[in-house]
C-alpha cells in the first residue's frame, strides 16, 4: 500500500516537473532538463523566421537555436529570462546584434553568435554582460571593431572571433578584457601582430592565429604575452624564426607552427621552453634542423616534423627529447633512412610513430620500438614483407597500412593483424583468391576493425569487404601465377593489375575459342563420316556435299597423323590432332579411298 502510494505520488511529481518544464516550448522545439538540471530548450528545424521571446518558457537556462538557413534579428528579446546562462544562435543569418539587446540578462555566461552575418560590433551590443565569460563571433563577416566594444565585458575568459574580415585594430582595442585567459582570431587577414593592441590582455593563456597571413612577429609582441602556454600560429607566411623568437615564452607548452615556410630551425631556438610538450613544425620546407635546435626540450612529448624536405634526421637533436611519445616523420620523401633505426634505439619510449609517404623501409627498422601502440605506415609501398618490418611491434593497437601495395595477408600478417585493435588497410589492391585472402577469411570472425578492407580483384568481388566472403567461393589462386611470372613489383601495381585484367580477358576468349573450334572439328568429322556413308550408296558426290568431304579428306590427307593447330596468341602451346581431338577411326577409314576425290 505505501509502496503504491509512493508510486502515485512519483507520478504525480515527475508529470509535474515534465509539465512544468514543457508547459512552454516553441513549435518544433525540444525543451528538457539537461543531466545538471538546467532548463533547456533547442531548436534545430530549418526555417523560424522570427525570434518570439513569449514562446520559450521565462525559466529557460539554457537557449539554441542551430537551424541551418534561418533568418532572425534579435533586438532586446531576452530580459524575461531572468536565469539565462547560456544562449547560442548560428547559423541564423543574424545581421546586426542592435543595442543593449542583453540589457538586464545579467545571469548570460555563455553567447555563441557564431556563423551569422554580423559586418560590425560596437560597445552598446554587450551593454549589461558583465557577467559573460564566453563569448564566440566566430565565422561571420565582422570586418570592425569600434573603440570601446569590449567594456562591458570585464568577466571575459574567451573570446573568439576566428573566420571574420578583420585586418587591424584599434589601440587597446581589448582594454577591458583584463581577464581573457583565450583568444582566438584565426582567419582573419591581420598580417601584422601590432604589440600596442594586445596590451591590456597581458594574462593571455592561448593565443590563435591560424591563416592570419602574417610574415613575421614583432619580438614586443611576445613579450606582452609572457603567459602563454599554448601559441597557435599555423598556415601563415613565416619564413625564419631568430633564435630569441620565443625568449619571453617561458610557459608555452603547445606551439604550433605548421604550414609555414621555415626553412630551417637554429640551434636553441627553443631554449626557454623546458615546459614545451607540444611542437607542431609539419609541413613547412625544412631541410635543416640544428643539432641544438631541440636542446633543452626534456619536456617534449609530441613532436610533428612531417611533410618537410628533411634529407635525414640528426642523431644530435633527437637525442635531446628524452620524454617523446609522439613523433610524425611522414612525407619527408627524401629522408636517408640509414641511421633511423640508432634515433629509434634512443627515442624508444615512443608510444606513437607516423612514417607515412617514405618508401624503401628497411626491414629491421622498428626493431627498437618495442613500445610503440600506434603505427602509420600509409603510402609506403609496403608489398610482401609487411609481416617482416612490423613483425618486433608486439604492442601495436592501431595501424595505418592505407595505400600499400598489398595483395592480401599470408599467413603471417593474418596472425599479426588479427592481433591489433583497429587496421586500416584500404586502398591496397587486394585480391580475393584463397592464396590472398584465404588465411584471413577462415578468420574473419575474429576481425574487429572499424573499416573493412575491400577486395580490388577479382571484378565481380569488387569493394566486397573481406569479411563478407566465404571461403568455398573463392577462386584458387588464380593470380600469382601471373604475378609472380611478370616480376610483380610494387611499385607498378597498377600496371600490371591492367595486365592481368587483360590476361583474364584473354583466357575467357581464348577458352571460348578453344571450344568452337573443338565444335567445329567434332561436328565437321561426323558430318564427314554422315557424307561418306552418303556418297558410298550414292556415289555421285556434287556440289556443297563434295565440298564438305573435300574439306574431311584433306585434312586427313595432310596430316596422316597429326595436325598442329596454332592458337595465334599463345606461341608456346601447340595443340596436336591426338589431344584435342576425338578419336579419329572415321578419318582412319577415309585414308584409303582418298580417290573419291577425283570422281
Ligand atoms: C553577475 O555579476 C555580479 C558581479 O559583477 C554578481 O553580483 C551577480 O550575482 C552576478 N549575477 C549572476 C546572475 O550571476
Ligand atoms: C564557436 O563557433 C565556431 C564556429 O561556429 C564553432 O565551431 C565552435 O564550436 C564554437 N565554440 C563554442 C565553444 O561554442
Ligand atoms: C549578409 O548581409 C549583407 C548586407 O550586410 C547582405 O548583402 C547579404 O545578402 C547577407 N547574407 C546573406 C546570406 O543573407
Ligand atoms: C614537465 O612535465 C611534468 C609532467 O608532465 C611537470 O610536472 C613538470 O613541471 C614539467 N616541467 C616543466 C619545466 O615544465
Ligand atoms: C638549456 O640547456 C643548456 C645546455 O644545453 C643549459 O646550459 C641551459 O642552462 C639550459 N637553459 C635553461 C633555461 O635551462
Ligand atoms: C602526424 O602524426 C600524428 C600522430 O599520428 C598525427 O596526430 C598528426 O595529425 C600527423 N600530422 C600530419 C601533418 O598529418
Ligand atoms: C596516416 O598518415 C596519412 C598521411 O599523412 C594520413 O592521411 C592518415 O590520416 C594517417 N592515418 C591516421 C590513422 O591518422
Ligand atoms: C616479394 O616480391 C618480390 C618482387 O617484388 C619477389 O622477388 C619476392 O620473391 C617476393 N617474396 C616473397 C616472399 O614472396
Amino acid at each position: 500500500m505505501a509502496n503504491y502510494i509512493s508510486f502515485l505520488l512519483l507520478i504525480f511529481i515527475s508529470t509535474q516537473i515534465s509539465a512544468s518544464s514543457l508547459s512552454k516550448c516553441p513549435k518544433d522545439c525540444y525543451c528538457d532538463l539537461d543531466p545538471n538540471g538546467r532548463y533547456y530548450t533547442e531548436c534545430n528545424e530549418p526555417g523560424m523566421k522570427k525570434f518570439n521571446e513569449y514562446d520559450f518558457d521565462p525559466k529557460m537556462e539554457i537557449i539554441i537555436i542551430r537551424s541551418p538557413k534561418n533568418s532572425l534579428t534579435i533586438g532586446p528579446l531576452f530580459t524575461r529570462f531572468r536565469k539565462l546562462e547560456t544562449l547560442v544562435i548560428t547559423g541564423a543569418n543574424i545581421p546586426a546584434i542592435g543595442e543593449k539587446s542583453f540589457w538586464g540578462v545579467k545571469s548570460l555566461r555563455t553567447l555563441d553568435l557564431s556563423d551569422n552575418n554580423l559586418t560590425t560590433i560596437s560597445v552598446m551590443n554587450f551593454f549589461d554582460l558583465n557577467n559573460l565569460t564566453e563569448l564566440n563571433l566566430s565565422k561571420n563577416k565582422i570586418m570592425r571593431i569600434t573603440s570601446g566594444t569590449f567594456n562591458y565585458l570585464t568577466n571575459l575568459r574567451i573570446l573568439k572571433i576566428a573566420d571574420n574580415g578583420l585586418s587591424s585594430f584599434l589601440p587597446r582595442t581589448f582594454q577591458s578584457l583584463t581577464r581573457l585567459r583565450y583568444l582566438d582570431l584565426s582567419g582573419n587577414p591581420i598580417e601584422d601582430l601590432t604589440p600596442e593592441v594586445f596590451l591590456d590582455i597581458r594574462d593571455l593563456k592561448a593565443f590563435k592565429c591560424r591563416k592570419c597571413n602574417v610574415k613575421k612577429v614583432n619580438p614586443a609582441f611576445y613579450s606582452q604575452l609572457s603567459h602563454l602556454t599554448e601559441l597557435d600560429m599555423g598556415e601563415n607566411q613565416l619564413q625564419y624564426l631568430v633564435k630569441d623568437e620565443f625568449k619571453d615564452l617561458k610557459y608555452l607548452r603547445q606551439l604550433h607552427l605548421d604550414g609555414n615556410q621555415l626553412s630551417a630551425i637554429v640551434d636553441n631556438l627553443f631554449f626557454e621552453q623546458k615546459s614545451l610538450e607540444y611542437l607542431d613544425l609539419s609541413r613547412n620546407r625544412m631541410r635543416n634542423i640544428g643539432n641544438e635546435a631541440f636542446s633543452n626540450l626534456s619536456n617534449l612529448t609530441y613532436l610533428d616534423i612531417s611533410y618537410n624536405k628533411l634529407p635525414e634526421l640528426g642523431l644530435d637533436y633527437m637525442s635531446n627529447l628524452p620524454k617523446l611519445k609522439t613523433l610524425n616523420i611522414s612525407g619527408n620523401v627524401q629522408l636517408n633512412l640509414l641511421n633511423v633505426r640508432d634515433i629509434f634505439e634512443i627515442t624508444s619510449g615512443l608510444r606513437s610513430l607516423a612514417i607515412a609517404d617514405i618508401t624503401d623501409l628497411p626491414l629491421d627498422i622498428f626493431v627498437p620500438l618495442d613500445s610503440l601502440q600506434h603505427l602509420n605506415v600509409s603510402g609506403c609501398r609496403l608489398g610482401n614483407h609487411t609481416h617482416q618490418i612490423l613483425e618486433p611491434l608486439t604492442m601495436l593497437k592501431s595501424l595505418d597500412l592505407l595505400r600499400n601495395h598489398l595483395t592480401g595477408f599470408d599467413i603471417e600478417l593474418t596472425e599479426k593483424l588479427l592481433n591489433i585493435e583497429n587496421v586500416r588497410f584500404e586502398k591496397n589492391h587486394i585480391i580475393c583468391d584463397t592464396c590472398n585472402v584465404g588465411p584471413m577469411v577462415d578468420q574473419k570472425h575474429l576481425m574487429k576493425w572499424k573499416y573493412m578492407p575491400e577486395c580490388y580483384q577479382p571484378e565481380h568481388l569488387r569493394h566486397r569487404t573481406i569479411n563478407r566472403l566465404v571461403k568455398e567461393n573463392l577462386v584458387e589462386c588464380y593470380a600469382n601465377y601471373f604475378l609472380y611470372d611478370e616480376g610483380f613489383d610494387a611499385a607498378s601495381t597498377s600496371i600490371n593489375f591492367l595486365h592481368e585484367s587483360q590476361f583474364h580477358m584473354f583466357a575467357v576468349l581464348f577458352a571460348a575459342i578453344f571450344v568452337l573450334s573443338l565444335l567445329i572439328i567434332i561436328i565437321s568429322i561426323s558430318i564427314c563420316t554422315r557424307q561418306r556413308a552418303h556418297y558410298y550408296t550414292r556415289e555421285d558426290g556434287k556440289g556443297d556435299q563434295m565440298n564438305g568431304s573435300e574439306k574431311c579428306l584433306e585434312g586427313s590427307l595432310i596430316t596422316g597423323t597429326e595436325i598442329n593447330f596454332k592458337f595465334p596468341l599463345d606461341d608456346d602451346h601447340i595443340c596436336t590432332v591426338d589431344e584435342v581431338c576425338l578419336p579419329p577411326p572415321p578419318i582412319k577409314h577415309s585414308s584409303s579411298p582418298t580417290d573419291t576425290r577425283s570422281s
